[in-house]
């Protein structure tokens, strides 16, 4: 089969970093590849901006020419003989030398050896991940498809090529389940057995928490990854994350509710940064847990700070934001106070976690007008009233800020006479070196 037809109907600043990684491939006599998921999503004509580059040879030096080339960013890693090109178009280029992998124990990284473009797809998870298109002029297109990947993806089925697939490489398990959920695949049988197999001898335990942890961001900023967190939790569980974690009913609910107010979310707040998803998930999974036992998975999977701190945050505030804000009568800068300090995905945890219409209402409300809202006035119109500088110029502008959430003031002439009425105390010293 030939896929230059499909190639063609790519967007053309793919075409064009392919067509130039194939003429510095001719150039150089090397053979070179375009593989993978890549091609997995081109006969599934889904969008995929990673390109995966395969050359049977020295990856790193095709690597770097190809970067002076595209003027892109090169990031190498010359003891895997693997590189990255990152273009100014969000398009993300991996480049790799045909390599054959062996497995000295389970759950080890592998021992790599250069090898053949066949080595190369053999060393693979599924049969969808092993196909190649030579992207060389003389058979430009050319499927290379050993494992018949192709018919795997009509039959919608996920497929090892190995036996020891899953014992050799744990996290499989977990990318087995994204595929099939994405997709909506099944494992074949041998497939499944195998799975099973690794799960009764709870492979996952022999790998390092960081790589868990990047299949588990992965898994959890799916489209569909409630269903990939219940179908994982059926066919292995989730002590993988934490010995005493399970699906509960409760936070099966939870997540399902979860599910229903990201997409309200992006959809009622089209302006708000983009969610991330997985933290608000992972956030979930860990409900009802003690906060040091939150912290201590946070510090053991290594997450970014900013991370720990929204997950931690959200299970500190969460209770008592939500007794404050239910008060009946309730100011607005009130709510403002208390939900400004969360991130939106605390927010969303909590809408998931409290369905009262009057809380819902009440966060709609800081959502659509009072969350990023901003004075008028800054320091310097303070200084040009005569005010003296110092901290008190913040609990200034926060008072009358708190004023504007609660609509008192509206304008800059409410907010200077705001702040010349609320703000006299400060003014004395001022008038004082000037009498
Ligand atoms: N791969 C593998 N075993 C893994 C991870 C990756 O065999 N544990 C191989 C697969 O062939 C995969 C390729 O490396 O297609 C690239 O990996 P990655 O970029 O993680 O996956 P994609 O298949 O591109 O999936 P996605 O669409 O999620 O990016």
């Amino acid at each position: 089969m030939n896929l230059k037809k499909k190639i063609e109907k790519l967007p053309k600043d793919i075409q064009l970093v392919i067509k130039k990684a194939g003429n510095l491939a001719d150039k150089m006599g090397l053979s070179a590849y375009v593989v993978g998921g890549f091609i997995r999503d081109i006969l599934l004509s889904r969008a995929n901006l990673d390109v995966d580059i395969v050359v049977v040879g020295d990856g790193i030096k095709f690597a770097s020419t190809l970067a002076n080339i595209l003027d892109a960013g090169l990031i190498k890693h010359a003891r895997f003989g693997t590189a990255v090109l990152t273009l100014g178009n969000k398009l993300k280029i991996d480049i790799a030398s045909a390599r054959s992998e062996t497995y000295e124990r389970p759950a080890a990284l592998p021992t790599v050896k250069s090898g053949t473009i066949e080595d190369d797809l053999a060393r693979r998870d599924f049969t969808i991940n092993a196909m190649a298109v030579v992207i060389n002029k003389r058979d430009f297109g050319k499927l290379i498809d050993c494992f018949y990947g192709r018919d795997d993806l009509n039959f919608k089925k996920i497929r090892i090529l190995g036996d020891l697939s899953f014992i050799d490489d744990p996290t499989r398990m977990l990318r087995a389940v994204r595929f099939e959920q994405r997709y909506g695949f099944n494992m074949d049988r041998k497939t499944l057995s195998q799975f099973r197999q690794a799960s009764r001898k709870k492979m996952l335990k022999y790998v390092t928490k960081h790589r868990i942890r990047d299949e588990l961001i992965l898994m959890l900023k799916e489209d569909r990854a409630v269903m990939m967190v219940k179908r994982m939790d059926k066919l292995y569980g989730l002590k993988f994350i934490h010995s005493s974690l399970s699906l509960s009913s409760v936070n099966r609910k939870f997540l399902n509710e979860l599910d229903k107010v990201i997409e309200c979310f992006k959809v009622q707040y089209p302006k708000k940064r983009g969610l991330d998803s997985w933290l608000i998930f992972f956030t979930a999974l860990l409900n009802g847990f003690k906060l040091a036992d939150i912290k201590k998975i946070c510090f053991d999977f290594a997450f970014k700070k900013r991370d720990t701190r929204r997950i931690t945050l959200y299970h500190q505030e969460h209770g008592k934001v939500l007794k404050r804000i239910d008060k009946k009568g309730i100011k607005p800068s009130l709510i403002y106070q208390n939900l400004e300090p969360l991130s939106f995905e605390a927010i969303v945890l909590i809408m998931a976690k409290e369905k009262k219409p009057s809380i819902r209402k009440k966060i709609n409300e800081f959502l659509l007008n009072h969350n990023g809202i901003k004075l008028v006035i800054t320091g310097k119109d303070l200084h040009k009233l005569g005010f003296v500088s110092g901290p008190h110029f913040k609990k200034m502008l926060l008072k009358t800020l708190h004023a504007k959430v609660d609509r008192i003031i509206k304008n800059k002439d409410d907010e200077i006479r705001f702040v010349k009425k609320h703000g006299s105390r400060h003014i004395r010293p001022f008038l004082k070196r000037n009498g």
